[in-house]
């Protein structure tokens, strides 16, 4: 009998590292088999900053998983996250060999379009097809078979920190496995939670999780924008630790407890009690609401702002994912601020043990496992060391295998 092939995912998140194991099945899903997550410490904003604090949550991570899943971890696909993430607009062009433009001529193009200076500290991770142009006529999707002289291509490429991203892989390499593969978050959440149609018609997908916030923009089918943003759920528990005058941890439970402000709570007095100075606070659960509110507004004003300056169309649908979508009341908060649609995610197609990574905060680990299962040929990539160039990070995306 074939070996069952084992795929792995791996978040290294601000809060938490999370692990998921699974394994491709006919129907191709993927089969959820482990799952797990270890609080996080020595990650700020997506970046490792203590490798031997990272190295244990990572071990207890994995470990789990494995236990779980009854199978060691390999084909491991990891996210990267932080401020150091940055993507912008490419295009390159080649001349058609023959009548016919076929797969070398994309691949050419697509190759073309990822030979774009960047400074010595960064890297490019993706080039993520947008749209073909052939003799003039853009909006085209699959150029293969097309009679043309001129094939152009645009795609969205994006960098990230080389020594962010070498940091990663020399955590994941000393915790004996090897990656297979980096992928941004956002691009990540979104192959596990949007849909077609919203990613045709202009979707923004914030995934905001302890230490950053991960946005991206899709439209006509494919990446238009990404960004992160520096102020997430830290922040927030952060404002109601400082005006609550709570330790952390109390602050964190609290943030938890409430929804957003609706408008309709009393103003009920509640009492806080803790361990530590003061020991005891009073205050009415409106306030809390409120506190919580203004820094989730602070957000979504940055992300409005950032999407504003750099996407010339309108967005028809918000998408929610990451720890702080669990914050009641945000879709509809988020409705307001965008004027446009939101929901939470949900994680799609995923058999097994679904119900544990069905949670918005799991959206980034199950669309890697999702890429781990796929035919995105960006993706598909050779075993890196976190000493190696990391040209070999670099792929162009195959806009025939999926939509992206
Ligand atoms: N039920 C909940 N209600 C409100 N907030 C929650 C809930 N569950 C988790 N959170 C918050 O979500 C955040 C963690 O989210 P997530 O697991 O997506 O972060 P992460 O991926 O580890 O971090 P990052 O992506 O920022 O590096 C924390 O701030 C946590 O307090
Ligand atoms: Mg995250």
């Amino acid at each position: 009998m074939a070996k069952e092939k084992v795929l792995t995912a791996i978040d290294i998140g601000s809060y938490e590292v999370k692990v998921a194991i699974g394994v491709p099945q006919v129907d191709g899903q993927v089969q959820v088999m482990g799952v797990a997550s270890s609080p996080s410490r020595g990650i700020k904003q997506g970046v490792v900053i203590n490798i031997n604090d990272t190295l244990k949550a990572l071990g207890l991570a994995i470990s789990d998983a494995q236990d779980m899943a009854g199978m060691q971890a390999q084909n491991v696909y990891c996210s990267i996250s932080g401020t150091h993430i940055e993507g912008a607009p490419g295009n390159g062009l080649v001349k058609v060999r023959g009548n016919e433009i076929d797969r070398h001529d994309v691949d050419e193009a697509l190759q073309s379009c990822a030979a774009i200076k960047i400074e010595s500290t960064r890297e490019l991770l993706h080039s993520l097809p947008q749209e073909f142009i052939v003799d003039g006529t853009d909006g085209v999707r699959d150029p293969i078979g097309i009679s043309g002289v001129r094939l152009e291509s645009k795609v969205y490429n994006v960098t990230v920190g080389a020594t962010c991203a070498r940091n990663i892989i020399k955590c994941i390499n000393l915790s004996g496995s090897e990656v297979k593969n980096l992928i941004v978050s956002p691009v990540a959440s979104s192959a596990s939670v949007l849909r077609d149609d919203e990613k045709e018609l202009g979707v923004l997908l914030l995934d905001i999780g302890a230490g950053t916030t991960d946005v991206i923009v899709h439209k006509d089918g494919a990446v238009q924008f990404i960004d992160v943003i520096a102020n997430a759920g830290n922040n927030i528990t952060s404002a109601l630790a400082v005006n609550l005058k709570t330790p952390i941890a109390v602050a964190e439970n609290i943030k938890k407890s409430y929804s957003l402000n609706s408008g309709s709570f009393s103003k009920k007095m509640i009492d806080i009690s803790f361990n530590g100075v003061g020991g005891r606070t009073e205050v009415s659960t409106r306030t809390i609401s409120e506190m919580i509110e203004s820094k989730v507004k602070d957000i979504f004003k940055d992300v409005k702002d950032r999407v504003e300056r750099n996407c010339n169309f309108p967005i028809t649908s918000v998408v929610l994912c990451g720890g702080i979508a669990n914050l009641r009341g945000i879709d509809a908060f988020a409705e307001a601020v965008f004027d446009a649609p939101a929901r939470i995610a949900t994680v799609r197609e995923i058999g097994g043990l679904a119900d544990l990574i069905k949670d918005p905060q799991y959206a980034t680990i199950s669309g890697l496992l999702k890429l781990a299962n796929s035919n995105y040929s960006y993706l598909r990539q050779t075993p890196t060391k976190d000493d190696g160039p990391m040209k070999i990070f670099r792929k162009i995306g195959n806009w025939f295998c999926e939509n992206f």
